[in-house]
Protein backbone atom coordinates (compact mmCIF):
# COMPACT_ATOMS: atom_id res chain seq x y z
CA UNK A 1 0.00 0.00 0.00
CA UNK A 2 1.80 3.57 -0.87
CA UNK A 3 -0.94 6.66 -0.21
CA UNK A 4 2.68 9.03 0.18
CA UNK A 5 1.13 11.20 -3.10
CA UNK A 6 -0.35 14.28 -1.57
CA UNK A 7 -1.06 12.54 1.75
CA UNK A 8 -0.83 13.84 5.04
CA UNK A 9 2.96 13.21 6.63
CA UNK A 10 2.74 11.67 10.01
CA UNK A 11 4.69 11.78 13.07
CA UNK A 12 4.95 10.35 15.99
CA UNK A 13 6.37 11.71 19.24
CA UNK A 14 7.98 9.20 21.57
CA UNK A 15 9.05 5.70 20.43
CA UNK A 16 8.56 3.31 23.29
CA UNK A 17 6.14 -0.34 22.78
CA UNK A 18 3.57 2.30 21.75
CA UNK A 19 5.23 4.65 19.41
CA UNK A 20 7.20 2.75 17.59
CA UNK A 21 3.94 0.24 16.78
CA UNK A 22 2.29 2.65 15.89
CA UNK A 23 4.40 4.33 13.88
CA UNK A 24 5.89 1.24 11.93
CA UNK A 25 1.94 0.49 10.98
CA UNK A 26 0.76 3.46 9.67
CA UNK A 27 3.93 3.26 7.62
CA UNK A 28 2.49 -0.06 7.06
CA UNK A 29 -0.73 1.79 6.48
CA UNK A 30 1.03 3.45 3.50
CA UNK A 31 1.63 6.71 5.07
CA UNK A 32 5.14 8.60 5.38
CA UNK A 33 5.96 8.46 8.97
CA UNK A 34 9.28 9.87 10.69
CA UNK A 35 9.41 8.34 14.82
CA UNK A 36 10.86 10.73 16.84
CA UNK A 37 12.40 9.82 20.35
CA UNK A 38 15.44 12.61 22.53
CA UNK A 39 17.19 8.98 23.30
CA UNK A 40 19.72 9.22 20.17
CA UNK A 41 20.95 5.68 21.15
CA UNK A 42 16.95 4.50 20.71
CA UNK A 43 16.67 6.12 17.20
CA UNK A 44 20.26 4.76 15.46
CA UNK A 45 19.23 1.38 17.05
CA UNK A 46 15.15 1.53 14.98
CA UNK A 47 17.08 3.14 12.17
CA UNK A 48 18.91 0.09 12.02
CA UNK A 49 16.25 -1.94 12.37
CA UNK A 50 16.88 -3.20 16.02
CA UNK A 51 13.60 -3.04 18.06
CA UNK A 52 15.43 -2.28 22.01
CA UNK A 53 12.65 -4.29 23.12
CA UNK A 54 10.71 -7.74 22.92
CA UNK A 55 7.41 -7.15 20.89
CA UNK A 56 6.55 -10.07 18.45
CA UNK A 57 6.23 -9.35 14.99
CA UNK A 58 7.47 -5.52 15.33
CA UNK A 59 10.82 -6.09 14.18
CA UNK A 60 9.16 -7.76 11.02
CA UNK A 61 7.12 -5.01 10.26
CA UNK A 62 9.63 -2.17 10.92
CA UNK A 63 12.22 -4.03 8.80
CA UNK A 64 9.71 -3.97 5.44
CA UNK A 65 8.47 -0.20 6.17
CA UNK A 66 12.43 1.04 6.98
CA UNK A 67 13.45 -0.93 3.43
CA UNK A 68 9.79 0.65 1.87
CA UNK A 69 11.58 3.93 2.48
CA UNK A 70 7.96 5.09 4.12
CA UNK A 71 9.41 5.12 7.78
CA UNK A 72 12.40 6.67 9.43
CA UNK A 73 13.27 8.04 12.78
CA UNK A 74 15.16 11.15 13.94
CA UNK A 75 16.24 12.28 17.64
CA UNK A 76 14.98 16.05 16.67
CA UNK A 77 11.07 16.99 17.33
CA UNK A 78 12.20 20.31 14.95
CA UNK A 79 12.69 18.08 12.14
CA UNK A 80 9.20 16.10 13.26
CA UNK A 81 7.24 19.21 13.27
CA UNK A 82 8.75 20.46 10.19
CA UNK A 83 8.41 17.54 8.17
CA UNK A 84 4.61 15.88 9.13
CA UNK A 85 0.74 17.14 9.11
CA UNK A 86 -0.46 15.07 11.65
CA UNK A 87 1.98 14.28 15.10
CA UNK A 88 0.97 10.95 17.26
CA UNK A 89 2.16 12.19 21.14
CA UNK A 90 2.93 8.54 22.62
CA UNK A 91 4.94 9.45 25.20
CA UNK A 92 4.78 8.05 28.69
CA UNK A 93 3.17 9.11 31.51
CA UNK A 94 4.18 6.49 34.33
CA UNK A 95 3.12 7.01 37.82
CA UNK A 96 5.12 9.96 39.90
CA UNK A 97 7.13 8.98 43.13
CA UNK A 98 6.17 10.22 45.43
CA UNK A 99 1.98 10.22 44.60
CA UNK A 100 -0.53 8.02 42.94
CA UNK A 101 -0.72 10.59 40.49
CA UNK A 102 0.33 10.18 36.80
CA UNK A 103 3.90 12.77 35.92
CA UNK A 104 2.70 14.50 32.61
CA UNK A 105 6.05 15.96 32.79
CA UNK A 106 6.89 14.24 29.46
CA UNK A 107 3.90 14.41 27.51
CA UNK A 108 3.39 18.31 28.32
CA UNK A 109 7.63 18.67 27.05
CA UNK A 110 6.55 16.63 24.01
CA UNK A 111 3.87 19.02 23.01
CA UNK A 112 5.26 22.33 23.93
CA UNK A 113 8.41 21.24 22.23
CA UNK A 114 6.22 20.15 19.33
CA UNK A 115 4.10 23.69 19.30
CA UNK A 116 7.10 25.76 19.36
CA UNK A 117 8.72 24.10 16.30
CA UNK A 118 5.67 23.93 13.99
CA UNK A 119 5.94 25.55 10.58
CA UNK A 120 2.47 24.59 8.72
CA UNK A 121 -0.89 23.68 10.05
CA UNK A 122 -1.14 20.23 12.13
CA UNK A 123 -2.68 17.94 13.91
CA UNK A 124 -1.84 17.01 17.07
CA UNK A 125 -3.60 14.06 18.55
CA UNK A 126 -2.36 12.52 21.66
CA UNK A 127 -2.54 8.62 22.71
CA UNK A 128 -0.90 8.74 25.83
CA UNK A 129 -2.73 7.61 28.66
CA UNK A 130 -3.64 10.72 30.68
CA UNK A 131 -5.96 11.68 33.69
CA UNK A 132 -9.14 13.18 32.76
CA UNK A 133 -8.52 17.36 31.98
CA UNK A 134 -5.05 17.32 30.43
CA UNK A 135 -5.97 17.57 27.04
CA UNK A 136 -7.50 21.40 27.77
CA UNK A 137 -4.86 22.22 29.34
CA UNK A 138 -2.39 21.04 26.58
CA UNK A 139 -5.03 22.79 23.62
CA UNK A 140 -4.20 25.53 26.07
CA UNK A 141 -0.42 25.20 25.33
CA UNK A 142 -0.10 24.75 22.04
CA UNK A 143 -2.15 27.98 21.58
CA UNK A 144 0.06 29.54 23.46
CA UNK A 145 3.29 28.47 21.79
CA UNK A 146 2.44 27.41 18.17
CA UNK A 147 4.08 30.39 15.42
CA UNK A 148 1.84 32.83 14.41
CA UNK A 149 -0.38 32.13 11.87
CA UNK A 150 -0.74 28.23 12.08
CA UNK A 151 -3.72 26.39 12.60
CA UNK A 152 -2.94 23.52 15.07
CA UNK A 153 -5.83 21.72 16.30
CA UNK A 154 -5.39 18.64 19.39
CA UNK A 155 -7.74 15.61 19.66
CA UNK A 156 -7.46 13.01 22.07
CA UNK A 157 -7.17 9.14 20.16
CA UNK A 158 -6.40 6.73 22.94
CA UNK A 159 -5.02 3.70 22.25
CA UNK A 160 -5.52 0.32 23.98
CA UNK A 161 -2.93 -2.22 22.27
CA UNK A 162 -1.65 -4.79 24.62
CA UNK A 163 1.61 -5.73 24.75
CA UNK A 164 2.80 -8.91 22.84
CA UNK A 165 0.12 -8.22 20.64
CA UNK A 166 1.12 -4.70 19.98
CA UNK A 167 1.26 -5.07 15.66
CA UNK A 168 -1.87 -6.72 15.53
CA UNK A 169 -4.33 -4.65 18.03
CA UNK A 170 -2.41 -1.44 16.04
CA UNK A 171 -3.25 -2.65 12.64
CA UNK A 172 -6.57 -3.66 13.67
CA UNK A 173 -8.08 -2.26 16.43
CA UNK A 174 -11.42 -3.07 17.66
CA UNK A 175 -12.83 0.82 17.97
CA UNK A 176 -11.01 4.15 17.05
CA UNK A 177 -11.99 7.16 19.66
CA UNK A 178 -11.65 10.27 18.70
CA UNK A 179 -12.07 12.95 21.57
CA UNK A 180 -12.73 16.71 20.25
CA UNK A 181 -12.43 16.12 16.50
CA UNK A 182 -13.48 19.20 14.36
CA UNK A 183 -14.63 18.26 10.94
CA UNK A 184 -11.53 19.16 9.42
CA UNK A 185 -9.36 16.72 12.15
CA UNK A 186 -12.14 13.80 12.00
CA UNK A 187 -11.72 13.95 8.28
CA UNK A 188 -7.98 13.76 8.53
CA UNK A 189 -8.18 10.79 11.18
CA UNK A 190 -10.70 9.30 8.60
CA UNK A 191 -7.88 9.09 5.95
CA UNK A 192 -5.21 8.09 8.47
CA UNK A 193 -7.40 5.43 10.08
CA UNK A 194 -9.09 4.12 6.13
CA UNK A 195 -8.31 0.95 6.43
CA UNK A 196 -9.36 -0.43 10.08
CA UNK A 197 -12.54 1.52 9.80
CA UNK A 198 -13.01 -0.58 6.45
CA UNK A 199 -12.69 -3.55 8.33
CA UNK A 200 -15.20 -2.64 10.43
CA UNK A 201 -13.57 -0.66 13.21
CA UNK A 202 -16.54 1.37 14.76
CA UNK A 203 -15.54 5.07 15.59
CA UNK A 204 -16.66 6.93 18.73
CA UNK A 205 -16.53 10.50 18.12
CA UNK A 206 -16.76 12.54 21.38
CA UNK A 207 -15.49 15.44 23.30
CA UNK A 208 -12.17 15.20 24.99
CA UNK A 209 -12.47 14.85 28.76
CA UNK A 210 -14.98 11.30 27.68
CA UNK A 211 -11.69 10.16 25.27
CA UNK A 212 -9.28 10.33 28.50
CA UNK A 213 -11.91 8.56 30.46
CA UNK A 214 -12.83 6.40 27.61
CA UNK A 215 -8.92 4.93 28.07
CA UNK A 216 -8.67 4.97 31.69
CA UNK A 217 -12.25 3.65 32.30
CA UNK A 218 -10.90 0.37 30.12
CA UNK A 219 -7.89 -0.33 31.83
CA UNK A 220 -9.95 0.28 35.22
CA UNK A 221 -12.71 -2.36 34.42
CA UNK A 222 -10.02 -5.00 33.15
CA UNK A 223 -8.10 -4.57 36.57
CA UNK A 224 -11.79 -4.77 38.43
CA UNK A 225 -12.42 -8.47 36.77
CA UNK A 226 -9.30 -9.31 37.89
CA UNK A 227 -9.43 -8.56 41.17
CA UNK A 228 -12.78 -9.63 41.25
CA UNK A 229 -12.35 -13.56 40.39
CA UNK A 230 -9.38 -13.05 42.44
CA UNK A 231 -11.86 -12.39 45.69
CA UNK A 232 -13.80 -14.97 44.30
CA UNK A 233 -10.43 -17.22 44.24
CA UNK A 234 -10.53 -16.57 47.89
CA UNK A 235 -13.84 -17.88 49.10
CA UNK A 236 -12.98 -21.02 46.79
CA UNK A 237 -10.41 -21.68 48.36
CA UNK A 238 -11.96 -21.56 51.54
CA UNK A 239 -14.89 -23.61 50.32
CA UNK A 240 -12.85 -26.33 48.47
CA UNK A 241 -14.22 -25.20 45.17
CA UNK A 242 -12.67 -24.80 41.93
CA UNK A 243 -12.51 -21.15 40.81
CA UNK A 244 -11.11 -22.03 37.10
CA UNK A 245 -13.74 -24.15 36.69
CA UNK A 246 -16.15 -21.30 38.25
CA UNK A 247 -14.23 -18.63 35.63
CA UNK A 248 -15.76 -20.75 32.91
CA UNK A 249 -18.88 -21.25 33.95
CA UNK A 250 -19.50 -17.65 34.78
CA UNK A 251 -17.76 -16.75 31.38
CA UNK A 252 -20.32 -18.76 29.43
CA UNK A 253 -22.68 -15.91 30.17
CA UNK A 254 -21.98 -13.12 27.38
CA UNK A 255 -22.86 -10.22 30.06
CA UNK A 256 -19.62 -11.39 32.10
CA UNK A 257 -17.03 -13.25 29.43
CA UNK A 258 -14.28 -15.88 30.17
CA UNK A 259 -11.31 -12.64 29.45
CA UNK A 260 -9.58 -11.38 32.29
CA UNK A 261 -11.22 -14.05 34.65
CA UNK A 262 -7.36 -15.70 35.28
CA UNK A 263 -7.46 -15.96 38.81
CA UNK A 264 -3.80 -16.15 40.10
CA UNK A 265 -0.78 -13.72 41.20
CA UNK A 266 -2.75 -10.74 39.45
CA UNK A 267 -1.89 -7.54 37.44
CA UNK A 268 1.22 -5.79 36.80
CA UNK A 269 2.99 -3.75 33.61
CA UNK A 270 3.42 -0.90 32.65
CA UNK A 271 -0.89 0.55 32.42
CA UNK A 272 -2.97 -1.14 34.93
CA UNK A 273 -1.48 -0.63 38.15
CA UNK A 274 -0.42 2.99 37.87
CA UNK A 275 -3.64 3.76 35.38
CA UNK A 276 -6.06 3.08 38.06
CA UNK A 277 -3.98 4.47 40.76
CA UNK A 278 -4.02 7.75 38.09
CA UNK A 279 -7.75 7.33 38.21
CA UNK A 280 -7.44 7.03 41.97
CA UNK A 281 -5.69 10.24 42.38
CA UNK A 282 -7.39 12.38 39.86
CA UNK A 283 -11.23 11.07 40.99
CA UNK A 284 -9.80 12.45 44.72
CA UNK A 285 -9.43 16.18 43.06
CA UNK A 286 -12.72 15.78 41.38
CA UNK A 287 -14.58 14.75 44.51
CA UNK A 288 -16.20 11.52 42.31
CA UNK A 289 -15.39 9.24 45.86
CA UNK A 290 -17.41 6.48 44.78
CA UNK A 291 -14.27 5.34 42.19
CA UNK A 292 -11.48 6.13 44.74
CA UNK A 293 -12.87 3.31 46.78
CA UNK A 294 -13.33 0.99 44.32
CA UNK A 295 -10.15 1.20 42.76
CA UNK A 296 -8.16 1.03 46.02
CA UNK A 297 -9.68 -2.06 47.06
CA UNK A 298 -9.03 -3.50 43.66
CA UNK A 299 -5.28 -2.31 44.08
CA UNK A 300 -5.10 -3.88 47.26
CA UNK A 301 -6.91 -7.53 46.58
CA UNK A 302 -4.22 -7.17 43.44
CA UNK A 303 -1.50 -6.29 45.32
CA UNK A 304 -2.28 -9.03 48.16
CA UNK A 305 -2.37 -11.73 45.69
CA UNK A 306 1.73 -11.36 45.65
CA UNK A 307 1.61 -11.67 49.49
CA UNK A 308 -0.57 -15.07 49.59
CA UNK A 309 2.10 -16.22 46.82
CA UNK A 310 5.48 -15.48 48.96
CA UNK A 311 3.50 -17.41 51.92
CA UNK A 312 2.58 -20.30 49.63
CA UNK A 313 6.25 -20.94 48.95
CA UNK A 314 7.00 -20.69 53.20
CA UNK A 315 4.18 -23.21 53.42
CA UNK A 316 5.75 -25.31 50.62
CA UNK A 317 9.27 -25.10 52.32
CA UNK A 318 7.93 -25.85 56.01
CA UNK A 319 7.43 -22.69 57.16
CA UNK A 320 10.54 -20.54 56.12
CA UNK A 321 12.81 -19.96 53.09
CA UNK A 322 15.89 -19.13 54.79
CA UNK A 323 18.35 -20.51 52.96
CA UNK A 324 16.35 -22.91 50.91
CA UNK A 325 16.59 -22.73 47.21
CA UNK A 326 13.41 -21.35 45.19
CA UNK A 327 13.01 -21.58 41.28
CA UNK A 328 11.04 -18.69 39.64
CA UNK A 329 9.68 -19.21 36.80
CA UNK A 330 8.92 -16.10 35.29
CA UNK A 331 10.40 -12.22 34.98
CA UNK A 332 7.64 -10.65 32.71
CA UNK A 333 4.47 -9.09 34.31
CA UNK A 334 2.79 -11.34 31.21
CA UNK A 335 4.16 -13.95 28.63
CA UNK A 336 5.57 -12.74 25.23
CA UNK A 337 6.89 -9.53 26.49
CA UNK A 338 10.16 -8.56 28.14
CA UNK A 339 8.77 -5.80 30.39
CA UNK A 340 9.28 -5.87 33.98
CA UNK A 341 7.35 -2.58 35.49
CA UNK A 342 5.60 -3.73 38.32
CA UNK A 343 6.00 -7.30 37.52
CA UNK A 344 4.46 -9.36 40.19
CA UNK A 345 6.78 -12.28 39.54
CA UNK A 346 9.75 -10.30 40.20
CA UNK A 347 8.16 -8.58 43.71
CA UNK A 348 7.63 -12.04 44.39
CA UNK A 349 11.36 -13.05 43.74
CA UNK A 350 12.78 -10.06 45.44
CA UNK A 351 10.36 -10.85 48.49
CA UNK A 352 11.64 -14.01 49.31
CA UNK A 353 15.35 -13.15 48.53
CA UNK A 354 14.82 -10.64 51.35
CA UNK A 355 13.16 -13.39 53.58
CA UNK A 356 16.90 -15.09 52.95
CA UNK A 357 16.15 -17.56 50.05
CA UNK A 358 18.26 -18.35 47.06
CA UNK A 359 16.25 -17.51 44.21
CA UNK A 360 16.87 -18.67 40.52
CA UNK A 361 15.08 -16.88 38.27
CA UNK A 362 14.06 -17.83 34.69
CA UNK A 363 12.34 -16.15 31.55
CA UNK A 364 12.48 -16.82 28.13
CA UNK A 365 12.45 -13.79 27.39
CA UNK A 366 12.53 -11.09 30.81
CA UNK A 367 16.09 -12.55 32.18
CA UNK A 368 17.84 -9.45 30.42
CA UNK A 369 15.30 -6.95 31.53
CA UNK A 370 14.80 -8.43 34.96
CA UNK A 371 18.59 -8.75 35.66
CA UNK A 372 19.19 -5.17 35.19
CA UNK A 373 15.69 -4.37 37.37
CA UNK A 374 16.76 -6.69 40.35
CA UNK A 375 20.73 -7.56 40.16
CA UNK A 376 20.71 -9.36 43.48
CA UNK A 377 18.27 -12.11 42.18
CA UNK A 378 20.05 -14.81 40.14
CA UNK A 379 19.37 -15.37 36.99
CA UNK A 380 19.58 -18.67 34.47
CA UNK A 381 19.54 -19.19 31.03
CA UNK A 382 17.44 -21.96 31.52
CA UNK A 383 14.63 -24.00 32.80
CA UNK A 384 16.73 -27.67 33.95
CA UNK A 385 19.51 -24.75 35.82
CA UNK A 386 16.94 -22.92 37.63
CA UNK A 387 15.10 -25.75 38.62
CA UNK A 388 18.46 -27.47 39.78
CA UNK A 389 18.62 -28.45 43.45
CA UNK A 390 14.94 -26.61 44.16
CA UNK A 391 13.41 -26.93 47.46
CA UNK A 392 9.95 -25.37 45.67
CA UNK A 393 9.44 -24.09 42.31
CA UNK A 394 7.14 -21.46 41.66
CA UNK A 395 5.53 -20.49 38.67
CA UNK A 396 4.65 -17.01 38.33
CA UNK A 397 4.47 -16.01 34.23
CA UNK A 398 2.28 -18.35 32.39
CA UNK A 399 4.74 -18.77 29.43
CA UNK A 400 3.77 -22.02 27.27
CA UNK A 401 6.84 -23.20 28.18
CA UNK A 402 6.32 -23.12 31.56
CA UNK A 403 2.99 -24.71 31.33
CA UNK A 404 4.06 -27.33 28.77
CA UNK A 405 7.33 -28.59 31.00
CA UNK A 406 7.61 -32.21 31.63
CA UNK A 407 6.51 -32.62 35.67
CA UNK A 408 8.36 -35.78 35.59
CA UNK A 409 11.91 -34.84 33.96
CA UNK A 410 11.99 -31.44 36.43
CA UNK A 411 10.97 -34.14 39.48
CA UNK A 412 14.72 -35.48 38.68
CA UNK A 413 16.31 -32.11 39.01
CA UNK A 414 14.85 -30.81 41.99
CA UNK A 415 15.12 -31.32 46.32
CA UNK A 416 12.12 -31.45 46.89
CA UNK A 417 8.83 -31.38 44.51
CA UNK A 418 7.07 -28.46 45.74
CA UNK A 419 5.29 -26.08 43.21
CA UNK A 420 3.29 -23.46 43.54
CA UNK A 421 1.26 -22.60 40.76
CA UNK A 422 0.54 -18.96 40.83
CA UNK A 423 -0.85 -18.29 37.27
CA UNK A 424 -2.89 -21.87 37.36
CA UNK A 425 -1.91 -22.78 33.89
CA UNK A 426 -0.01 -26.27 34.88
CA UNK A 427 -1.92 -29.51 34.68
CA UNK A 428 -1.79 -29.98 38.19
CA UNK A 429 -3.30 -33.77 37.77
CA UNK A 430 -0.25 -34.76 35.95
CA UNK A 431 2.06 -32.69 38.37
CA UNK A 432 0.46 -34.81 41.15
CA UNK A 433 1.06 -37.75 39.27
CA UNK A 434 4.43 -37.37 38.94
CA UNK A 435 4.97 -36.82 42.92
CA UNK A 436 5.08 -32.85 43.40
CA UNK A 437 3.06 -31.36 45.77
CA UNK A 438 0.46 -28.57 43.85
CA UNK A 439 -0.26 -25.17 45.91
CA UNK A 440 -1.98 -22.69 43.69
CA UNK A 441 -4.45 -19.46 44.50
CA UNK A 442 -7.96 -21.27 44.61
CA UNK A 443 -7.05 -24.51 43.49
CA UNK A 444 -9.54 -27.16 44.85
CA UNK A 445 -8.11 -29.75 46.38
CA UNK A 446 -8.50 -32.47 44.28
CA UNK A 447 -9.40 -30.73 40.84
CA UNK A 448 -12.90 -31.33 39.29
CA UNK A 449 -13.81 -32.01 35.53
CA UNK A 450 -13.40 -28.57 33.81
CA UNK A 451 -16.45 -28.71 31.83
CA UNK A 452 -18.75 -31.43 30.43
CA UNK A 453 -20.97 -30.67 27.67
CA UNK A 454 -24.14 -32.47 26.69
CA UNK A 455 -24.08 -33.66 23.65
CA UNK A 456 -27.37 -35.46 23.35
CA UNK A 457 -30.46 -35.40 26.09
CA UNK A 458 -31.08 -38.74 27.91
CA UNK A 459 -33.28 -41.15 26.30
C1 LIG B 1 -3.35 -3.33 29.17
C2 LIG B 1 -4.70 -3.30 28.44
O1 LIG B 1 -5.14 -4.64 28.20
C3 LIG B 1 -4.56 -2.56 27.11
O2 LIG B 1 -5.81 -2.47 26.46
C4 LIG B 1 -4.00 -1.17 27.39
O3 LIG B 1 -3.81 -0.45 26.18
C5 LIG B 1 -2.69 -1.25 28.16
O4 LIG B 1 -2.88 -2.00 29.36
P1 LIG B 1 -1.11 -4.77 28.97
O5 LIG B 1 -0.55 -3.94 30.08
O6 LIG B 1 -0.25 -5.03 27.76
O7 LIG B 1 -2.45 -4.09 28.38
O8 LIG B 1 -1.50 -6.17 29.62
P2 LIG B 1 -2.80 -7.07 29.78
O9 LIG B 1 -2.81 -8.12 28.74
O10 LIG B 1 -4.00 -6.25 29.92
O11 LIG B 1 -2.46 -7.77 31.17
C6 LIG B 1 -2.29 -6.98 32.35
C7 LIG B 1 -1.98 -7.83 33.53
O12 LIG B 1 -3.14 -8.52 33.96
C8 LIG B 1 -0.90 -8.89 33.35
O13 LIG B 1 -0.02 -8.84 34.46
C9 LIG B 1 -1.66 -10.19 33.32
O14 LIG B 1 -0.91 -11.27 33.80
C10 LIG B 1 -2.83 -9.88 34.25
N1 LIG B 1 -4.02 -10.69 34.00
C11 LIG B 1 -4.67 -10.61 32.81
C12 LIG B 1 -4.52 -11.51 35.01
O15 LIG B 1 -3.95 -11.58 36.11
N2 LIG B 1 -5.64 -12.25 34.79
C13 LIG B 1 -6.31 -12.21 33.59
O16 LIG B 1 -7.33 -12.90 33.47
C14 LIG B 1 -5.81 -11.37 32.57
Amino acid sequence: MDRTEGAPRVSVIGTGYLGATHAAAMAELGFEVVGADPDERKVAAFQAGRIPFHEPGLEELAARQLDSGRLRFTSSTAEAAGLADVHFICVGTPQRLTSHAANLDYVEAAVSELARNLTHDALIVGKSTVPVGTAARLRELVAALAPEGIRAELIWNPEFLREGRAVADTLHPDRIVLGGASSWASALMHELYAAPIAEGAPVVECDLETAELVKVSANAFLATKISFINAIAEVCQAAGADVGVLADAIGHDARIGRQFLNAGLGFGGGCLPKDIRALMHRAGELGATQAVGLMQQVDEINMGQRQKVVELAHEACGGSVLNRRVAVLGAAFKPDTDDVRDSPALNVAAALHLRGAQVTVMDPAAGETGRRTFPTLGFADDLATAVEHADVVLVLTEWPEFAGADPVALGALVRARHVVDARGCLDSAAWRAAGWTVRGLGLAPAPGLREVRVLAPLA
